[in-house]
């Protein structure tokens, strides 16, 4: 019996031993005392422990798909290591570090990359107290730096650091902003406060670099339910003409599978490790943001992502001999059972040959890891930087516990 591994199994098994590899130690390889740049065949799959701005400064220009982050909001936390972002004195002083930040992260995004950035809001206030300051494990802290705010906006009011920063994004370094996803939380923590009224979401910005990019809306339509009884059928091009073309447009335009819209309703999860990391978001949060932006098939010799190939059929149910043209047909689709189906033909080739690679993730604040959990599951890479190397021993202990994804079969 030939006891040869076929090629296939073996770069699987090589693939799958290397996806096992963490770097719990940030690399700092130095050659004449400047750094390298990293090699990203090298990094992809591993947790990069250190501080991003200094991180990301090793990694070579545009070579990331997607950004999905959170990073830490201002005069919120205290994640308890030296050289931690959101303790700034002052909210300038924040949103300056945070802008050295994002203009990196913009450096090493690819031209067709997207980046989601989870960012919430708190209130001044001229009193700022330890209580804002939630240590790991619930506790109080009793960081020095807490207290010590030079707070700029009004008592009482809404810091809006998020929007503060995004406008700076877009005006200073050129970003283009194409949504504010509203996170809403429908378990959200009941508040004490009888003046205004509890918050209960937080904003999701997804932003890109230019304006053209990749993006799969079809990987997250919600599907259109139907019943197949008495159903016609229209294919675009070829629509009974009775039909408006302004109805027709709104037929194959609308009910292709709806578009999830931007307002994303997902109760927040406990942490994995509830005695360690609050600030975790769901896995569901990072699953649409991943899923539409990060290709699966990258050519590994031109990096052109594959593309997807879709035919609409408009599927109509009517009774036979009722008048087309009557408008309550056109009604919302659970009522008429007007649906498009939106069928996946196949995938565009560049024709390279070369095989492919999926996309990577990054993610620059990972916490727990939750983003690479969600990437590992839908069979992107990775690529992780934590401050905290308790939290970057936490997220190797979630990704572990993931099946290594079986190769890439078209
Ligand atoms: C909002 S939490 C992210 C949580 C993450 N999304 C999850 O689900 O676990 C922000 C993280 O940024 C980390 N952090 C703070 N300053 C940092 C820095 N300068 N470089 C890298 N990570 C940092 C914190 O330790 C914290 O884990």
């Amino acid at each position: 019996m030939d006891t040869k591994l076929p090629n296939m199994l073996l770069s699987y098994l090589q693939e799958s031993k290397r996806n096992t590899r963490f770097f719990l130690e940030s690399i700092t390889r130095q050659s004449n005392d400047k750094f390298e740049v990293y090699n990203i065949e090298e990094i992809k799959n591993t947790i990069i422990c250190g501080d991003c701005l200094e991180e990301l400064k090793k990694f070579p220009s545009e070579c990331i798909d997607t950004i999905m982050t959170s990073p830490p909001y201002w005069g919120l936390r205290d994640y308890g290591v030296e050289g931690q972002l959101g303790l700034e004195k002052t909210l300038d002083e924040y949103l300056e570090k945070l802008l050295q930040i994002t203009a990196e992260l913009k450096r090493v995004l690819k031209p067709t990359g997207v980046m989601f950035w989870n960012h919430g809001d708190n209130y001044s206030s001229k009193t700022v107290t330890n209580r804002l300051f939630i240590q790991e494990g619930g506790r109080r802290s009793n960081n020095p730096l807490v207290g010590k705010f030079n707070l700029k906006v009004p008592e009482k009011c809404l810091a809006l650091q998020n929007y503060r920063l995004i406008l700076k994004m877009i005006d200073e370094q050129g970003w283009i902003l194409r949504n504010t996803i509203i996170w809403h939380k429908p378990n959200h923590m009941p508040r004490s406060v009888r003046d205004r009224f509890s918050n209960a979401y937080e904003s999701v910005f997804m932003l890109v670099k230019k304006k053209k990019y990749w993006f799969d809306l079809d990987a997250v339509r919600i599907p259109a339910k139907y019943d197949s009884s008495g159903v016609r059928e229209y294919r675009e091009g070829n629509i009974d003409n009775s039909y408006k073309p302004k109805e027709v447009r709104k037929i194959l335009e609308e009910y292709k599978g709806k578009n999830p819209g931007d307002v994303w309703q997902i109760p927040t999860q406990p942490s994995p490790f509830s005695e360690s990391h609050h600030a975790t978001y769901p896995e569901k949060l990072c699953e649409k943001p991943i899923l539409s932006s990060c290709p699966q098939w990258v050519c590994k010799k031109c990096g052109k992502a594959r593309e997807r190939i879709v035919e609409t059929i408009t599927v109509k149910k009517k009774e036979r001999g009722s008048n087309p043209s009557d408008s309550r047909a056109f009604g919302p689709p659970q009522q008429s059972g007007i649906v498009s189906l939106h069928e996946t033909k196949g995938w565009t080739n560049c024709g390279c040959n070369a095989g492919w690679k999926a996309g990577i993730v990054l993610d620059p604040f990972a916490g727990s890891c939750t983003t690479a959990v969600v990437a590992k599951k839908h069979k992107r890479n990775w690529i992780m930087i934590e401050i905290n190397p308790k939290y970057c021993e936490m997220g190797r202990q979630r990704l572990n516990a993931i099946p290594e994804p079986l190769p890439l079969f078209e």
